[in-house]
């Protein structure tokens, strides 16, 4: 199959009112590590030939880019075990200035320090990182058995490389919550930004999310005592909230779903690996883009988008609680952070 770019297609429009501007996709459900809140210890994932292939990945982010979407996330699972995500990188990066303002990716820098040249030169310019601690003990306890010096190799590798660095931790009670202002002590040393978490009800895992949950709200208030934060307007349509350290360069951001609302002002979607269209994180409507490109090429790859567009909910309904199920089967890595 070939890529195709009329430009005539009509801007994504939902029934709120919200023009979709960005489109996150999962590469890949894999991940080389198990981070306690997202997976559990044993994981079934898709089968390979469940997967969208890399050009049917280009040919739906392409047909999005003609749609008006200007912001394009890889995430996953972790994108760089997908074998030929350089590729996909490669082909997207083209449009990056042409259609495109960004193409960036969310990672958990075990393979950073190989792919951190790439990803500049197909024209990446920030990515985030996910990072929830920096004590190596406590850092293989919560992934499971991540490796921190290896992480921390492809982060300073991504920084060499001139790759903007938002750093991402979820914040976990009795685990890293006394280590946040260590954390971004030293995102402030290094020049990256940091955006704490709230652990979101994905997806079965093998504790119960609420035992570590902890309210971003508390969160600030410790930090406040410690750092000069000023409130900062930038908003990217997301859950996120930004404050600015003074005297520094970093980025604060806070991200509560379960705290704050950021429904009104969402311009998201969520592709898979396996092709469906989830319109939002928190609920199951999901239109099959892959069945309607396989038989119905473009046009059928538009009728599907705007299908998936109408059903997309005003709100999610995240709730932590002892007795609350997670609020969707799928883990953050079917749908992508
Ligand atoms: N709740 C909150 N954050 C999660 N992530 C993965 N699963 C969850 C969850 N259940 C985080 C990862 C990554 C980001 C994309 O989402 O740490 O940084
Ligand atoms: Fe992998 Fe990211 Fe999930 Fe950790 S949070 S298991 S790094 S996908």
């Amino acid at each position: 199959m070939t890529s195709v770019l009329p430009q005539s297609a009509a801007a994504l429009v939902d029934p709120q009112g919200r023009t979709i501007r960005y489109l996150r996709i999962s590469v890949t459900d894999r991940c080389d590590l198990r981070c306690r809140y997202c997976m559990a210890e044993q994981m079934t994932f898709l089968p390979r030939a469940k997967l969208l292939s890399l050009d049917e990945i280009a040919i739906i982010a392409e047909r999005f880019i003609a749609r008006g979407v200007t912001k394009i996330r890889l995430s996953g699972g972790e994108p760089l075990v997908r074998r030929d995500v350089g590729d996909l990188v490669r082909r997207l990066g083209r449009h990056v200035g042409a259609g495109l303002d960004e193409l960036t990716m969310t990672t958990n820098a075990t393979r950073l320090d190989q792919h951190a040249q790439e990803m500049v030169d197909a024209g990446i310019r920030r990515i985030n990182v996910s990072l929830d601690s920096l004590d190596a003990e406590r850092f293989r306890y919560i992934t499971r058995h991540g490796d921190l010096d290896q992480v921390l190799r492809g982060i300073a590798a991504a920084k060499a490389a001139g790759l903007a660095v938002k750093i991402n931790m979820v914040a976990l009670a009795g685990l890293n919550e006394a280590e946040i202002p260590a954390m971004l002590r030293w995102c402030v040393e290094e020049g990256h930004d940091l955006s704490l978490i709230e652990t979101m009800p994905l997806g079965a895992i093998d504790e119960d999310r609420t035992d570590r949950f902890v309210p971003l709200t508390r969160v600030l208030a410790d930090l406040q005592t410690q750092f000069a934060l000023h409130r900062d307007a930038h908003r990217t349509g997301g859950p996120a909230r930004y404050w600015r350290v003074e005297g520094t360069a970093t980025k604060l951001g806070l991200i509560s779903p379960l705290t704050a609302n950021f429904c009104d002002g969402c311009n998201r979607v969520r592709l898979t690996t396996e092709g469906k269209l989830y319109l939002c994180l928190g609920h199951d409507d999901q239109v099959d883009l892959k069945a309607a490109l396989r038989d119905g090429g473009i046009d059928g790859l538009d009728a599907a988008i705007d299908l998936g567009l109408t059903r997309k909910p005003a709100r999610h309904d995240f709730r932590i609680g002892r007795d609350a199920a997670p609020a969707v089967a799928r883990h953050m890595s079917v749908t992508g952070g």
